[in-house]
């Protein structure tokens, strides 16, 4: 082992196809949204084809601070694994896993709390929103980042698509990487970056802030055309009548750019300027053109469904081809840090 300290990016110095991409989703029930979709999984499938080695996780133990029954988080679990196929996640191309196969990453988060301060953890801003809201809060919540930081290290990866809103954690995991490196002189940990599109970093939900499960303020990927037209049509806009010129810096404008091409984008955005454009027509065309982008994925989905048996072999080939990559790592944390025999 090298005593090299790396203080450097590794990032820059690999040619980008052989970066390990590696990125999860916590199984908590709903149906995945917009937010998620455009802020994550898309960059996800496109990651598969431009990348070596990508792995994509369903993160079970993340769920344990939020769903506290064992039986509905396996449900969960699955929901998530057919909503990656079902989006075009490849396991030809992907290392599809479920977290808890690798239980190796548990051990990373213990080697990974002694080298973070509580400061740290304190400034996290899942923590402080708990606290702010005073929430009863468990040892699970605020140690959140450090399980996080694992399953980023544990795979050497380079590059980890999310949204805005995971930035922070990614930063606590290079900070966690570089102190281990730094305190046991080792390279052990590769430092991670964030790959975050400006775009779709925060894709706004119906009422206009963040898209978020927890506002309630929604649009799923899956739900029934009854659902998704309600959510849709409850989209909040402005009063300005019909016939005047629109603001088109609105939450509806943004997500119906979603599912436009560039011209198609400049030609609505003159229609708004012109006036004589009404919300409800907006509204009816994203909620058309929404339906359409989806329903391939559907349909896969509901092929996969049908197969639960191929869907568990999946994840357990993942596992696999996870472990090969974790073992070494882990080994060389253990070793520089003098944890079991030589
Ligand atoms: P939620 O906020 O609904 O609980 P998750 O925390 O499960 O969503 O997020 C899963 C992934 O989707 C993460 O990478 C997250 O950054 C991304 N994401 C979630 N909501 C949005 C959003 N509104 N805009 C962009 N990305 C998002
Ligand atoms: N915290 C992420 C979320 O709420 C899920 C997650 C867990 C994750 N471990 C990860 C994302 C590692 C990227 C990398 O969405």
């Amino acid at each position: 082992m090298s005593k090299k300290k790396t203080e450097d990016t590794p990032v820059k110095s690999l040619p980008r196809h052989q970066q390990i991409v590696l990125s999860g989703t916590k199984p908590t029930g709903e149906n995945l949204h917009l937010g998620n979709y455009f802020g994550a999984l898309r960059q996800f499938v496109d990651l598969q084809e431009s990348h070596d080695t990508a792995l994509y996780f369903i993160a079970d133990y993340h769920s344990m601070t939020t769903v506290r029954n064992g039986a509905e988080r396996r449900r969960n679990t699955v929901a998530v694994a057919l909503d990656y196929l079902a989006a075009g996640l490849d396991p030809d191309r992907a290392i599809l896993f479920r977290q808890s196969d690798l239980p190796e990453v548990a051990e990373l988060t213990w080697i990974l709390t002694s080298v973070t301060p509580m400061g740290m953890l304190e400034r996290a801003h899942a923590y402080k929103a708990a606290m702010d809201k005073g929430e009863d809060i468990d040892h699970g919540l605020f140690t959140y980042p450090v399980l996080m930081a694992a399953d980023i290290l544990l795979y050497g990866s380079h590059l980890v698509p999310v949204g805005r809103d995971q930035k922070q954690h990614i930063e606590m995991a290079r900070d966690m990487a570089q102190r281990f490196n730094r305190l046991y002189e080792c390279d052990a940990l590769v430092l991670p970056e964030p790959y975050i599109l400006d775009d779709t970093a925060t894709v706004p939900g119906t009422d206009g802030r963040k898209m978020s499960k927890s506002y309630g303020n929604t649009i799923s990927m899956f739900a029934a055309k009854g659902r998704l037209k309600k959510s849709v049509m409850g989209i909040v806009t402005d009063s300005t009548p019909v016939e005047d010129p629109k603001d088109t810096n609105q939450t509806v404008f943004d997500l119906w750019c979603l599912f436009a091409t560039p011209e198609e984008r400049t030609e609505m955005f003159d229609r708004a300027a012109a006036g004589g454009l009404g919300y409800g027509d907006v509204k009816k065309d994203l909620l058309a053109r929404l339906m359409d982008y989806f329903e391939p994925m559907r349909a896969r989905r509901a092929e996969f469904e049908e197969k639960p048996e191929a869907v568990e072999e999946i994840l357990h080939a993942g596992a696999e081809r996870a472990k090969a990559l974790a073992t070494p790592v882990l080994e060389a944390c253990r070793q520089a840090a003098g944890i079991g025999p030589t």
